[in-house]
């Protein structure tokens, strides 16, 4: 059985933090070990990005960027250790919210990203998908990023349809309206089906 590296993207309000957790839980409970993550990781470049209101794309970028190269060393880490990793929001992200939404040229973040992470890429990523107004009622709005127009999450969400639909066989696109339950159902069958199979290494690519 191999290690693997999962995945959760989306808007806020998705529910992208529930379900990690819940799959980690689900993993403890089997008795798989993993490590829950999320991003952005490293607790000071976190807060510049999620608390300082005055950032320009560009800085944002290279701020997300930072953090995932530090963030990547240590999922490796964890991978070769033989864990699977669950994480909150990962490259994707970036490419969604600083290129789709902020206008920052779509393939050269991705070029970025594949630097930042050495070309370390999720085996599968799970992309709640809802729409935004749900999604910003269900979220109270924390931070500055968070309390962006409708119009930008609208982007957002379209990015990362688009993304899915690029890549469909790593994305696995999940209606995040769907109650908790058929949500935890539809996820297990598809991780336990990720861990009887054998896959590529990912943390040599
Ligand atoms: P967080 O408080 O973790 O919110 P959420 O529960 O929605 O994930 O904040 C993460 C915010 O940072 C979120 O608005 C998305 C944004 N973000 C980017 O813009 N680019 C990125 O690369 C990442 C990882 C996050």
């Amino acid at each position: 059985m191999s290690a693997l590296f999962i995945t959760f993207e989306g808007i806020e309000g998705a529910g992208k933090t529930t379900l990690a957790r819940w799959l980690s839980e689900r993993l403890r409970q089997e008795g798989i070990p993993s490590w829950l993550t999320y991003e952005p990781w490293e607790p000071r470049l976190r807060e510049v990005l999620l608390e300082q209101g005055d950032l320009q794309r560009e800085e944002e970028l290279l701020l997300f960027l930072a953090d995932r190269a530090i963030h990547t060393r240590h999922i490796r880490h964890a991978l070769a250790e033989g864990k699977t990793v669950v994480c909150d929001r990962y490259a994707d992200s970036t490419l969604v919210y600083q290129g789709y939404a902020r206008g920052l040229d779509i393939e050269w973040v991705r070029q970025l990203n594949h630097f930042a992470t050495g070309g370390l890429q999720p085996i599968r990523t799970y992309l709640l998908d809802l729409p935004v107004e749900i999604g910003l009622q269900r979220q109270r709005e924390r931070n500055r990023i968070g309390a962006e127009v409708i119009a930008f999450h609208e982007r957002v969400r379209e990015g990362f349809l688009t993304e899915a639909g690029r890549e469909p066989q790593r994305y696995l696109v999940l209606d995040a309206t769907q109650p908790l339950e058929e949500l935890q159902r539809a996820l297990w069958e598809d991780v336990r089906w990720l861990l009887g199979h054998s896959h590529p290494p990912q943390a040599a690519i």
